[in-house]
Order: C-alpha cells, then sequence, then structure tokens
C-alpha cells in the first residue's frame, strides 16, 4: 500500500530505524533523510509499516520556505520536503546532494533534480520531475497530508 494520509514517517536505515521522524530531526539544507511510511495506531499492535518496497522511500528534507517555489506551498509544512527516492531513468536511489545548489543526484546516470522546485529535471537523462509526498507537522512528528502527486517509479526507454 502506498503512503496514506495521516501516515508518520520513519527512518529507513541506520541508528534511528523505524522511529518517527519529528520535524527538529530535519535540519535545514542538509542531505536528505530517507524513510518510509507507516501508519502508528493508538494500540501500537496494530500500527503498521507500509510495503517496504523501494516505491514507498521517500527522501525528506529542510530547506528554507522562501526558496521554495510557489506551486509547492500546498505539499510542504515549515520547509519540510518529501520526494520519491526512485529515479524516473531506471529507478535507482537517488542519494546524492549537493548542498549548494539544492540538487539531488543519481549517482547511477548523473541526472539532477532541482529540490526547490517539484524535483523538476534540471539535467537527465532522467525524463520527468521525482514524485511529491505531501506533508504536514502534528505535535512535532513529520505526518503524510495526501497522496504522492504523480506515479513513482520509471518506465522502460526505448532507444
Ligand atoms: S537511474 Fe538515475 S540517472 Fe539513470
Amino acid at each position: 500500500m502506498r503512503p496514506q494520509p495521516g501516515d508518520n514517517l520513519v527512518f529507513a536505515f541506520g541508528d534511528r530505524e523505524g522511529q518517527v521522524i519529528q520535524s527538529d530531526d530535519i535540519k535545514l539544507n542538509a542531505a536528505p533523510i530517507e524513510a518510509y511510511p507507516k501508519y502508528i495506531a493508538e494500540n501500537t499492535a496494530d500500527s503498521i509499516l507500509r510495503d517496504r518496497s523501494r516505491l514507498n522511500m521517500v527522501l525528506v528534507m529542510r530547506l528554507t520556505p522562501e526558496s521554495l517555489s510557489a506551486t509547492m506551498a500546498d505539499k510542504t509544512a515549515d520547509g519540510l520536503v518529501a520526494y520519491s527516492a526512485v529515479c524516473t531513468h531506471t529507478g535507482c536511489t537517488v542519494e546524492g546532494w549537493d548542498a549548494e545548489n539544492k540538487q539531488m543526484i543519481c549517482p547511477c546516470h548523473g541526472s539532477l533534480y532541482d529540490a526547490t522546485n517539484g524535483a523538476n529535471v534540471l539535467k537527465g537523462p532522467a525524463p520527468k520531475p521525482l514524485a511529491m509526498l505531501p506533508l504536514r507537522i502534528d505535535a512535532g512528528a513529520i505526518m503524510v497530508a495526501g497522496s504522492f502527486s504523480r506515479k513513482v517509479g520509471f518506465q522502460q526507454q526505448r532507444y
């Protein structure tokens, strides 16, 4: 199941794997954090980690709100932004980060995505922007506020 409104985001890896990500955990202009959506129920036994498929992995970052495109306003919260981690070229994880230029870099073939403007493609071969996941903040925690802005993943290229 894809992320649902009301899901929390949890760390995908590292010392805090599985822990809920708080707004304060995401530092301004720092490299994006890899996260998965998780539904947290009042009775924790009913909580559900959404499918750990890479199609559900998102990159969460914080940028200055003034630097963000106005078209993103309804999908961000206090400068927090989340994009699908799956490159739209052939599906590598977009794990590179250029902090100075606020660009996400795919290590496989060098595509560049503009983090401040809906992950638009600045340099291919990626054919399309990354999908964006709307966020909100609730009691300090980062929550999913809507569905992905576009289909996640990639389509086989024809050469
Ligand atoms: S898979 Fe990302 S640039 Fe090719």
